[in-house]
């Protein structure tokens, strides 16, 4: 038998990680619901649903998910690099699909890495689904025959922090449930 050396190139990271305190988790939620209320928000990738503006994390009841978030990148960064760059966080907004409401297909173009916190996701509409970012991966129509792998659809569960690099192009499937789907969205940036 022949021995055969698989090899990847150009892998895809992602992280998870369950950073859930009820309490925390219950004032992001009481904060964007009253924010909705006061406020039309702005439409972005969203569709049926309300996204707010981009300066969540001037407030300080985010305070404790913008700690954690930066801990755990600077733990991730320290895993991949000998660098310390700089992180910042400036851009972080909040999400709420009621029924029907959906995000189509977009990238962060202002971060390197892009998370998202899940505060409320109602049963069977829990989906985030990234695309295969590589163009030349449309003309694949023979492996697609093979595996169909264009497609990565992850579940979260409520307390996860989801980080992913910004320029990987996903999408949110329209919420199907009576319940709202509840998220916040950032962008890490790195100055470096
Ligand atoms: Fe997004």
């Amino acid at each position: 038998m022949f021995s055969i050396k698989h090899g990847d190139i150009f892998p895809t990271s992602f992280y998870t990680v369950d950073i859930f305190d009820s309490q925390e988790n219950q004032k992001y939620k009481d904060f964007l619901i009253q924010l909705s209320k006061k406020s039309s928000g702005v439409m972005r990738s969203n569709r049926g649903g309300w996204q707010s503006d981009i300066t969540l994390w001037e407030h300080g009841v985010f305070k404790p998910l913008l700690e954690k978030v930066t801990n755990i990148t600077q733990n991730i960064i320290e895993s991949i690099s000998q660098n310390h760059p700089q992180m910042v966080i400036r851009s972080m907004w909040g999400n709420i699909n009621p029924t029907g409401g959906m995000n189509f297909t977009h990238v962060h173009p202002s971060g390197w890495m892009s998370g998202v916190y899940y505060i409320q996701l109602p049963k069977g509409s829990d989906e985030i689904v990234f695309e295969d970012p590589r163009p030349a991966r449309m003309m694949d129509f023979q492996r697609s025959c093979l595996i169909g792998d264009e497609y990565f659809t992850h579940n979260p569960k409520v307390g996860e922090l989801l980080l992913f690099p910004s320029w990987l192009p996903h999408f949110v499937p329209p919420n199907n449930s009576r319940e709202e789907r509840i998220s916040i969205s950032l962008n890490i940036e790195l100055l470096v």
